[in-house]
């Protein structure tokens, strides 16, 4: 199948005094059409700067300094670093929109949520139609009185409505690709499960692709259908999520499982030690430091992404000493044990 989207050897970096911290060191992926693609990893891994890479919003100090992202939507495939701004903007909301962690930061606080879904809409249908489209897509949300809430302004919905009307948002102009960062971190327990069965059913109705960031591996397991665990700015495993679950081959995806507890919490517990410094990397491997398999290789070479399988590819020279470790899918139900 055709990829929608295809991001080569992409690198972001941020620029401040002298320091330049490498977020993201020549990542390569790419998502199918109807796929949900995962970005899993500890915090300052580089998730945050690859979505906003794709959206073209990185600003200075930051940077995309190499890479491409081809992009086959309804047009042509483009490279979405090498297009114009004014077509960037088309492509932004009509065919990749993003759903951010915390709303408040991406919705505008002093124009009604109206005028902000009609912003969104295809400019060429009619007020009626627009108005119509917008109470659709405030209930297809699950925003009680859509008619009456729609003229409100974003502080006047609580933490879960402010997201869901951000999702509306990101809908309004039926994208093909939805970028969506964390969308519930900062929402409680309950609304958090809520929020994420929204997005998969509207992902699905609305046969959109998507990335997805996220902290939780239970979240992996019931959504994404392919993964890329990240470490200080590198893919370090990429594969379907069947494969994470039943046979992780890097050392630092076999600790991210192996931390989460059998029963309440589901957050990732962070391995012993701490991540890299990003403005002074290592000359090998980045998790070297940390990882238990670890040779004298590993410290002065960083290993390429090898391929096990056409869909499974790990960076690690050491992979193999997984082989014989146990997975972590439940043998009586074959559903990942997290
Ligand atoms: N505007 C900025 N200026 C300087 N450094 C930045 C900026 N934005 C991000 N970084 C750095 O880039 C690295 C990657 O950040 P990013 O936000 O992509 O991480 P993340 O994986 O999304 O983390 P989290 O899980 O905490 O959201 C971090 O080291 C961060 O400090
Ligand atoms: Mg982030």
């Amino acid at each position: 199948m055709e990829a929608l989207l295809r991001v080569k050897d992409l690198h972001t970096y941020f620029f401040s005094g002298n320091a330049v911290v490498k977020a993201v060191n020549g990542v390569s992926f790419k998502v199918l059409p109807g796929e949900t693609f995962g970005l899993v990893g500890e915090s300052g891994c580089g998730k945050t700067a690859i979505c906003r890479s794709i959206s073209r919003l990185i600003h200075p100090p930051g940077k995309i300094t190499r890479g491409e992202i081809r992009y086959r939507g309804t047009q042509e495939e483009t490279d979405i670093l090498r297009i114009s701004d004014e077509s960037m903007r088309r492509l932004r909301g009509r065919e990749i929109s993003m759903i951010f962690q915390e709303p408040m930061s991406a919705l505008n606080p002093v124009i009604p949520i109206k005028t902000q879904i009609y912003e969104a809409l295809d400019s060429k249908l009619s007020k009626k139609e627009k108005y119509h489209r917008s109470i659709e897509l405030l209930r297809l949300v699950g925003i009680p009185s859509p008619e009456k809430r729609m003229h409100e302004y974003i502080h006047q919905f609580s933490g879960g409505m402010r997201q869901r009307v951000m999702i509306a948002i990101a809908l309004a102009g039926n994208p093909r690709l939805l970028l969506a960062d964390e969308p519930t971190t900062a929402l409680d327990v309950t609304i958090q499960n809520q929020i994420m069965l929204l997005i998969n059913s509207l992902r699905e109705e609305l046969k959109m692709s998507m990335i997805l960031v996220t902290h939780d591996l239970s979240v992996v397991s019931q959504m994404c259908d392919f993964v890329a665990v990240m470490y200080a700015g590198h893919i370090m495993e990429l594969c379907d999520t069947v494969s994470l679950f039943a046979e992780p081959r890097h050392p630092y995806t076999y600790g991210l499982l192996s931390s989460i507890p059998r029963e309440g919490s589901r957050r990732l517990e962070s391995i012993s030690g701490a991540p890299p410094n990003l403005a002074d990397p290592l000359p090998g491997c980045p998790f070297a430091p940390r990882c238990a398999f670890k040779e004298g290789r590993c410290e002065g070479e960083l290993p390429g992404l090898t391929g096990i399988t056409p869909d499974h590819r790990v960076r690690c020279f050491f992979y193999e000493k997984l082989d014989g470790l146990d997975g972590f899918i439940d043998e009586k139900e074959g559903a990942p044990r997290i």
